[in-house]
Parts: C-alpha cells; sequence; structure tokens
C-alpha cells in the first residue's frame, strides 16, 4: 500500500458509531476496521430491518470492544440517547433502504423515514453533540441518474443530481441535507458515492446473490428490460478501504465518488454465473422492463484517488468468483436469512406466481 493510502489519523482508542453495520457493506466495514485498528470501540446501532442480519457480526457478539444497539436512526429520541451515552469521535452511516425494487413495488414511506429523516437525525445529534470529529454519510451514485449506452461520459462529484426512482431520491435527499448543515453550521460531514458492489454478506434481493441463489435452486434468471443495462462494479473492501480514508482523512464538507472503472451489463454478470454453475443460456428469461430504470452508470474516482492515493485492489475476476463461491458454502447463512425474511425480491415472487398460474 502506498504511504499516501494510509490514513492520517487512526481510530485506536476511539469511539466509532456505525449506524446499519449489521447490513451488507457496514458488517464489511466493521471486519476491516476491527482488522486494522485493534484498539477501537465500535457501537453498531442498527435497525434489524429485513435487510439487517446479527450473524454478519456474529464474529464481536463476545468482543469487548463492540456494543449492540437495535434502534432505528428515524427515532430522534434514541440517536440522541445514544450519542449522549457514547460520545463517538467518529460516525459513519450505511443505515439506509436500499432496494430500488421495493422503493417502487412495496413503497416508498420507509426510504423517506430512514434515508432523509434518519439522515437528518444523525446530522442534528452530530451539531448538538460536538464530539464527533467526522461523519461519513454513506450514499450512492443513483442520486446521478441515467448515462447514455452509447457515451463515454462518467459521473463526477460536479454532476447534477437527476434521481430516477424514489431510492435514489431519498438518497438524494439525505445527501442534501448533509450538504446543508457543512454550509450552515460547519458539520463536519464528508458525503460518499460509490457504484455497485459485490461481495459476502449481501442480502439476497440484490443482483449476484439473487441469481447465485436461483441457480442454487435451479431456476432461472430474471434479466429486466433487455439486459444491456450497464452497472461499474466494485467488491465490498475496496469500497470500505475508501470509507476509512474519507472518514479519516476527509475534510468536513468533501463530497467523493468510488468506482472501480469495472463496467459491465447485466447480461455479462448472468453468463458468469451461468458459467460458473455450467448452464446455458437457456436459464436466462427476459422479464418486463423495471420502471425508471437507468440504463448506465460509470464513476469518475479520480478525485479520491488524487488526494488519498486510494484505488481498487481486487481483480474482478478472483473477486466475483470468491463471492460466487462464498454463497454456495454458506447455505446456513442463506437458510437463516431466508427463514427470516420469507421473500427475497417481492417483485420477482410476485411475477413468477403469475407465470406459474398460467
Ligand atoms: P443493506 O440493505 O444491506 O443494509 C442496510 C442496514 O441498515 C441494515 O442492517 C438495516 O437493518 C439497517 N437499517 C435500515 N434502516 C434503518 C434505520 N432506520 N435505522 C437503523 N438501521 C437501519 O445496505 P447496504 O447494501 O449495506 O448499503 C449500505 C449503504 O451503502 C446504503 O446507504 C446504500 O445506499 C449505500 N450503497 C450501497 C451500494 C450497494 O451496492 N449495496 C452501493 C453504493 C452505496
Ligand atoms: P440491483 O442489484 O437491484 O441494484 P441497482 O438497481 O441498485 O443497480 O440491480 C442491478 C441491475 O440488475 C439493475 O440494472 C437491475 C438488474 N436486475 C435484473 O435484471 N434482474 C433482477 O432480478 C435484479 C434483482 C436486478
Amino acid at each position: 500500500m502506498s504511504t499516501k493510502q494510509s490514513a492520517k489519523r487512526s481510530l485506536n482508542g476511539k469511539v466509532l458509531l456505525v449506524c446499519g453495520g449489521a447490513g451488507f457493506i457496514g458488517s464489511n466495514f466493521i471486519h476491516h476496521i476491527f482488522e486494522k485498528y485493534p484498539k477501537v470501540r465500535i457501537i453498531n446501532f442498527d435497525k434489524l430491518t429485513y435487510s439487517g442480519n446479527t450473524d454478519n457480526v456474529r464474529d464481536f457478539v463476545k468482543d469487548a470492544r463492540y456494543t449492540f444497539v437495535r434502534g432505528d436512526i428515524a427515532d430522534q429520541k434514541k440517536v440522541t440517547a445514544v450519542f449522549k451515552k457514547y460520545q463517538p469521535d467518529y460516525v459513519i452511516n450505511f443505515a439506509a433502504e436500499t432496494h430500488v425494487d421495493r422503493s417502487i413495488h412495496v413503497g416508498s414511506l420507509e426510504f423517506i423515514n430512514t434515508n432523509i429523516v434518519g439522515v437528518f437525525n444523525l446530522l442534528e445529534a452530530v451539531k448538538v453533540g460536538g464530539t464527533v470529529q467526522s461523519f461519513v454519510q454513506v450514499s450512492t451514485d443513483e442520486v446521478y441518474g441515467s448515462l447514455a449506452l452509447d457515451s463515454e461520459d462518467k459521473f463526477s462529484e460536479h454532476t447534477a443530481f437527476a434521481p430516477n426512482v424514489p431510492y435514489a431520491a431519498t438518497k438524494a435527499g439525505g445527501d442534501m441535507l448533509c450538504r446543508a448543515y457543512h454550509n450552515t453550521w460547519g458539520v463536519p460531514v464528508v458525503v460518499t458515492h460509490c457504484s455497485n458492489n459485490y461481495g459476502p454478506r449481501q442480502y439476497p434481493e440484490k443482483l449476484i446473490p439473487f441469481f447465485v441463489l436461483r441457480m442454487l435452486e435451479g431456476k432461472t434468471l430474471p434479466l429486466y428490460g433487455d439486459g444491456n443495462h450497464v452497472r461499474d462494479w466494485v467488491y465490498v473492501l475496496d469500497h470500505c478501504k475508501a470509507l476509512e480514508l474519507c472518514l479519516l482523512n476527509g475534510k468536513p464538507g468533501t463530497v467523493y465518488n468510488i468506482g472501480a472503472d469495472n463496467e459491465m451489463n447485466n447480461r455479462e454478470i448472468a453468463d458468469r454465473i451461468l458459467k460458473y454453475f455450467g448452464k446455458g443460456k437457456d436459464m436466462i428469461e427476459f422479464v418486463a422492463e423495471r420502471p425508471g430504470h437507468d440504463r448506465r452508470y460509470a464513476i469518475d474516482a479520480s478525485l479520491i484517488m488524487k488526494d488519498f492515493g486510494w484505488k481498487p485492489e481486487y481483480l474482478f475476476d478472483q473477486a466475483f468468483a470468491d463471492t460466487v463461491k462464498w454463497y454456495t458454502q454458506n447455505r446456513k447463512w442463506i437458510e437463516r436469512v431466508r427463514r427470516k425474511t420469507g421473500v427475497f425480491n417481492p417483485h420477482i415472487d410476485l411475477w413468477e406466481g403469475h407465470k406459474n398460474k398460467k
């Protein structure tokens, strides 16, 4: 690792409040931080929604450095109490409603509560508490909307927000509040926009784990529309390392885009999964287009590379194969998620129900 990529400050001896640390990226972040900073204290504040899973952080249950607090960031009293009790030095927010399909087909109110009201509560608590040196709001490239397939454009930190689905609109709302709280009150917040992550412990409603589970069940892979939609895939640990740098080195009020320059369309992802399982293209089913479906995401990550010397370290071929393998080898994790939540992707279940009736 280059010296430039090292964090300027250390989390040893500090209290880190992680909101949403029982989810996919948050739990990978907690693993990364405990490994790197053996003397950090982590408070994991999580509501345990359908995607929150205590199995993701079970390694730390008996660890004196780790405290789990069940609670909702949209509950201002609870947020205030947590800040008062633990007096965090650093805060990072992964807590969010995160699935585009649910924001369309299940409802948007929870997205507004968590992704906007919840972020407001955290900003207020940071502002009033006065102990926090740095707060990172983890956001998404989806706030920028969609790029054309035939263009070379990428999202930079200066691209205007143009969200197309309720999930993205609520994340943009939270990001706007961060900007305002920094400019108005000097709240030390850094906002990050990363593209699609892949890796272990992702709730299996998202493309890669969902397709792997369907293969394990002998089911077809449902591609929305023509399947040519492009995402810029980042391995989750590369994202976590970028977030660590933003938390420890980031100048308050700065925005960083994070991406791996790894554009791939959904057909290519499906093909790779089919190849892994030795299956043919006849296992792909093209289904109705997702409303508001963004065509292409691509990230210009030159600012975080320049400022912190960050760059993605994981090679897609290997990290993708390791990710697929992780789901095939962690059947217990899958079965416990299934028992707890029942349906992974309600939208596809509905489609399958209709199909099977015909
Ligand atoms: P996830 O759905 O796996 O986890 C979200 C976690 O937040 C869960 O543990 C859940 O219980 C918790 N949570 C939800 N609402 C809460 C509330 N009101 N109060 C407290 N906890 C609550 O999500 P993820 O994929 O790990 O995403 C984490 C963050 O990263 C999100 O903000 C998301 O927008 C952003 N992001 C995700 C990706 C991706 O590809 N997954 C890419 C870029 C950005
Ligand atoms: P998803 O994992 O839901 O992430 P996001 O919508 O936040 O990018 O979807 C990734 C891509 O895969 C997106 O273009 C939608 C597509 N997709 C399918 O074609 N079929 C599916 O069953 C799912 C879940 C996603």
